[in-house]
């Protein structure tokens, strides 16, 4: 029988170890809740100990997943696996993940200890671990670059002190496919006792070959890989799920392995996170580029429309892309738009669904056709809802080759309507200036993305934004047909994040 391999997504926390990324609470739940649709085994919700918001994320994340196993990073560190478990204790299924280095450049010049001392270390933490669960994961951090001996020492320790899952990280993503895939049959050979437990994989893409390096293991015994949505992580990244599942499905033939997750969830799934961490997707990007499926030359598209097959090595549909004959338009029911969404993969509650509606009707008044697409950043906007202190009521502005911009904007704040104008280097600045004076609120805008949603002169703008506050970030995200009221929407998303969560709960409103 086909073996089934297991996937530990760590977006959340090696993910969010990518440089200028930053997830709130309420994002990083949102994320998790996809992670548990697409079907993976288990998600890494954070690293518990580095900040009271990470802390309160994992917990939270804890808290809403049923079917997965959610655990938290610590070091080998009674602390650490404290707060670690603290904040999984929650779930239905909570794990710790626990973890040393065990290089001679790691434990040199990082740890300052000696490979006596680590062993000693991995047998403590691990069975203080185990004393409050009995899912323990334990890495051996820079495996790839360990001394061998001592490497199979570490993990034999580890299995003794009651580890289920051994971790064998290319920290550095330093390894290759032959060296890293003998790596895990020297591991299975080599280490008593680990016929007994699990072992899994942590590749990182400094060279660009995490994804091939992960796949070596699996080929070699590992049960296990650990890997983020879109490639996240420190760096330049780690494995990237959607690439690791579409080869196994895609090469059946060659890998004939089988795995939880469902592929139709993979394009919704990079999109949430894209969006969410404001890391856009290279179009080139394998799976889910904007050009993965597309075909330029007339050779290529010749090809395809004699046969799909000629060019296409997998189809759209297959990560959840959707080409529906049926035209949603201003005409369509309520029957109808369910429908799609049900299609789409989407379950969404009374409310949530008559809002989405009342959404789709304004923008099917505007727009002729509405399409997935449209549908998607409808319901993508529903999970940027923060507590809108400041609400928009109107704008106003004027621009232009010969003029200086300048924009008014109506915000409603306790009842109460607050007006300002500002000038600004173009319309979207001089709105957001706008917006800063009503709100008395100064933040600095660090990013500014702005993307069609479909093509077509009616496209809805979706735009996203990244604010710094009080050294916090916070990002916000806005769609409409009017690229200037897209760019207003996401701005005042931001800033009401920044002032729900540096304002009202510092004052404990
Ligand atoms: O890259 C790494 O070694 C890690 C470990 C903590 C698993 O992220
Ligand atoms: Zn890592």
């Amino acid at each position: 029988m086909a073996r089934r391999i297991m996937i530990l997504d760590t977006t959340l926390r090696d993910g969010e170890q990518t440089p200028g990324v930053n997830l709130n609470t309420e994002e990083k739940t949102a994320i998790a809740k996809q992670l548990e649709a697409l079907g993976v085994d288990t998600i890494e919700a954070g690293f518990a100990i580095t900040s009271k918001g990470d802390f309160e994320a994992v917990k939270a994340v804890a808290e809403s997943v049923e079917k997965c196993v959610v655990t938290s990073l610590a070091r080998a560190v009674k602390k650490d696996i404290d707060i670690a478990w603290e904040a999984v204790k929650n779930a239905k299924k909570p794990g710790i993940h626990t973890f040393i280095a065990t290089s001679d450049i790691h434990m040199k010049y990082k740890l300052r200890m000696t490979e006596d001392e680590v062993l000693q270390k991995t047998a403590d933490m691990v069975a203080y671990a185990k004393q409050y669960t009995d899912y323990v994961e334990f890495s051996a951090e820079d495996a790839s670059r360990s001394r061998r001996e001592f490497l199979y020492k570490v993990y034999e320790t580890a299995i003794e002190a009651g580890a289920i899952m051994l971790n064998v990280p290319d920290t550095v993503g330093y390894t290759t496919p032959d060296e890293f895939g003998k790596l895990i049959r020297d591991i299975k050979e080599n280490v008593k006792g680990i016929g007994k437990v699990g072992i899994s994989v942590h590749c990182h893409n400094d060279l660009g070959l995490a994804v091939a390096n992960s796949l070596a293991a699996i080929m070699n015994g590992a049960d296990l890989i650990e890997c983020t949505i879109n490639g996240l992580g420190e760096r330049a990244g780690n494995a990237a799920l959607e690439e690791i599942i579409m080869a196994l499905d895609t090469r059946e033939d060659f890998f004939g392995f089988t795995h939880s997750i469902n592929t139709k969830r993979i394009s919704k799934t990079s999109s949430l996170v894209s969006t969410l961490t404001g890391i856009s997707i290279q179009p080139n990007k394998a799976i889910v580029g904007k050009n993965a499926f597309a075909h330029e030359s007339g050779i290529h598209q010749h090809g395809v429309l004699a046969e799909k097959t000629t060019y296409e090595i997998m189809t759209p549909e297959s990560i959840g892309l959707m080409h529906n004959s049926m035209v949603l338009g201003k005409h369509s029911g309520r029957h109808a738009f369910e429908e799609r969404l049900h299609e789409m993969g989407y379950e969404l509650s009374k409310d949530d669904l008559n809002d989405a509606f009342v959404k789709f009707k304004d923008l099917a008044d505007k727009k002729k056709h509405v399409q997935t697409e449209d549908l998607e950043a409808i319901l993508l906007d529903k999970m940027f809802k923060v507590e809108e202190v400041f609400k928009l009521d109107s704008f106003q502005i004027n621009s232009g080759n010969k003029l200086i911009a300048t924009a008014t904007i109506r915000l409603k704040t306790d009842g109460e309507f607050i007006t300002e104008a500002a000038t600004g280097d173009g319309p979207v600045d001089a709105a957001l200036n706008a917006i800063e004076r009503c709100m008395d609120y100064p933040m600095k805008l660090e990013d500014y993305k702005i993307k069609a949603v479909t093509g077509g002169k009616d496209a809805m703008g979706e735009v996203n934004v990244r604010i710094a506050k009080d050294g916090k970030r916070f990002v916000g995200h806005g769609v409409s047909t009017d690229i200037l009221e897209a760019s207003i929407r996401a701005y005042l998303n931001a800033a009401n994040r920044a002032y729900s969560v540096l304002v009202l709960k510092k004052n404990g409103e």
